[in-house]
């Protein structure tokens, strides 16, 4: 059984023709590492945004094991969120005034009262996996790579059955995009994570099992490692 299925899904915006996003249907199974790829525009984060249920699409279902998110109440798919999915987003929403460490803790806090001490070391593990050592200095400070790896470390904080990234590697030197990729690999690995990452990045979408290319909206392309054409 796919760990998430789409049918039927049209995303439409008031001020555009033709729909933003149109998916008649796509299946992920569970450990899968899916690369999505395709131009400025073509519908990547509106499809991150779906998927993850921060949107909902004018049409059609989004299920994941079975929860059709889009029948979820808004606090219960909040909730939902919280426990099943890690979401690095493409413009990080990182939260101001905190240093890295309490960005990373930040989905711990939500959570519980007193934080429990194991995930404070997780949180100082995953900055030291990450080399970001930046101290108490607020995140605002950082340099934008460094903000990104923050940001990948804090949806890896609550150790998410799913892991969705939004251009994980796309502020990162190569050295840097490479740790960032071996990490959400390893985790992959390790814990059977599901991985959905969008991606300009061929080091990346070269070490994933399969490759969306979404073009105009549309899935053009669902496939092993299709990262011949280089849309950067
Ligand atoms: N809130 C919105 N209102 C109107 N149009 C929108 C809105 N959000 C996105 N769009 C449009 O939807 C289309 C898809 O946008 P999306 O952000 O999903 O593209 P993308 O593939 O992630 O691009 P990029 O690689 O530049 O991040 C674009 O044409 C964009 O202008
Ligand atoms: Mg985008």
């Amino acid at each position: 059984m796919p760990i998430l299925e789409l049918k039927d899904i049209s995303v439409s915006y008031p001020n555009c023709d033709a729909p933003v996003l149109q998916l008649p249907r796509l299946q992920i199974g569970q450990g899968e590492a899916v690369a999505i790829l395709g131009p400025s525009g073509s519908g990547k984060t509106t499809l991150v945004s779906i998927i993850s249920g921060l949107e909902y699409p004018a049409t059609g279902s989004v299920c994941w094991d079975g929860i059709n998110l889009n029948t979820l109440p808004e606090a219960q798919k909040d909730q939902w969120r919280a426990e099943n999915i890690g979401l690095v987003m493409q413009d990080f929403h990182l939260y101001p005034g905190l240093s890295a460490f309490e960005n990373i803790l930040l989905p711990a806090r939500f959570r519980y009262w007193h934080l429990p001490r194991e995930l404070k070391r997780k949180a100082s593990d995953l900055l030291d996996r990450i080399d970001v050592h930046t101290g108490a200095r607020p995140i605002e400070k950082l340099s934008r790579g460094e903000m990104q790896r923050v940001a990948v470390a804090r949806a890896l904080l609550m150790s998410p059955p799913v892991l969705i990234a939004d251009e994980p590697t796309a502020s990162l030197d190569v050295t840097n995009g490479e740790q960032v990729i071996e990490l959400l690999l390893d985790l992959v690995k390790e814990q059977q994570m599901t991985l959905l990452a969008v991606t300009h990045d061929r080091r990346l979408a070269g070490r994933m099992t399969r490759c969306l290319t979404l073009e105009n909206g549309r899935l053009i392309k669902d496939g092993v490692n299709e990262t011949e054409r280089d849309f950067t």
